[in-house]
């Protein structure tokens, strides 16, 4: 019978089969699908396994720190984090476009991961978190954002240099069957029910050109409104929610005087497939909460704005 139990066994005993006494490297990103692999890897092969974060400068509030801590002082993993942040805000300097900024993100992600796969000696597996809604997306002729960047990421993306084998244990289970392989393999509920972050991450949640100060901004923001829907039982209700950064100048008026500042959009939906997707009617003492903790919180934002868009025709991101 299937069971989570069982599919961890058998996964555990085909990665054996599979690379022997051989070393493996995977990219961890911190989301769901990498996460689990790295967990069943760890276990299944131990020390043979490194992995390498790539700190892109895009990511939530405390992530770099969280992965570190779950998987290296925790789980005794092997992960090198490499510390991009620089490298990708000097490439992303002056840029605007939605769909460029995407391109520089993806292939500067690449160009770091590289670099620290070079460093390995004797590395012949690489492991990634294909799960199987992303080996059909590959084979039909689906153009979506998503499967540009899967493409890249985590289906056969492979340098043909780096001449390595893929290990891909997720690749026969769906998102519902990797959330409980992930839950058997120990790792904790928050992490395995988190929502999607998309690769670019903050890069597309920062409209226009991104910098430092913005995407400093934006974290504390999306901290904040994660943190009370997670309070009030609404993270779970909601599919994906986020704060997304406006480089329009809004007026606010404070003891001093008037001043002209960004505005933080809140977003959060619920849909089954992310094809379409309803806002979410999140309760008035709800947001009225995030919009004062961010006002009063985060220097340099006085206006907050709620999203009541549906998708279609609004995308869920706002790039
Ligand atoms: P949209 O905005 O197209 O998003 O309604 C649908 C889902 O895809 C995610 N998304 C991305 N994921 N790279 C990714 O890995 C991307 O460039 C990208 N753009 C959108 C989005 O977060 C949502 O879950």
């Amino acid at each position: 019978a299937w069971t989570p139990h069982n599919i961890a066994d058998d996964a555990i005993a085909r990665v054996r089969q599979q690379v022997g006494d051989k070393k493996v490297l995977l990219g961890l990103s911190g989301g769901v699908d990498s996460s689990v692999v790295a967990a069943l890897l760890h276990k299944a092969i131990g020390d043979q396994l490194t992995c390498v974060f790539v700190d892109n400068g895009l990511l939530r509030l405390h992530e770099g720190d969280a992965v570190m801590q779950m998987f290296a002082q925790n789980m005794g993993v092997k992960v090198i984090r490499a510390d991009a942040e620089a490298l990708f805000l000097e490439r992303l300097a002056g840029v605007a476009d939605p769909e460029a900024k995407r391109k520089i993100i993806g292939k500067t992600f690449i160009d770091v991961f590289e670099a620290e796969a070079t460093k390995l000696k004797d590395v012949e597996f690489l492991a990634q978190g294909t799960i199987y809604p992303d080996v059909i997306e590959s084979a039909g002729a689906k153009t979506g954002k998503a499967h540009v960047i899967k493409s890249h990421h985590n289906v056969g993306g492979l340098p043909a240099h780096m001449r390595m084998q893929l290990v891909e244990p997720l690749r026969e289970l769906f998102k519902d069957e990797v959330r409980a392989l992930g839950l058997e393999l120990g790792l904790p509920r928050e992490m395995v029910f988190r929502h999607p972050f998309p690769g670019p991450g903050l890069g597309v949640r920062i409209l226009g050109e991104v910098s430092k100060p913005a995407a400093d901004t934006l974290r504390r923001a999306d901290h904040i409104f994660i943190e009370e829907l997670r309070k009030a039982g609404w993270y779970d209700q909601t599919s994906q929610a986020f704060a997304v950064f406006l480089p329009v100048k809004s007026v606010g008026v404070t003891g001093d005087g008037r001043r002209y500042e960004p505005v933080i959009a809140l977003r959060a939906v619920q849909t089954i497939d992310f094809m379409t997707a309803h806002w979410a009617h999140l309760p008035y003492e709800l947001l009225d909460v995030c919009s004062r903790r961010i006002v009063n919180e985060v220097p340099g934002v006085s206006r907050v704005v709620y999203d009541i868009s549906g998708k279609p025709p609004a995308t869920i991101e706002w790039e």
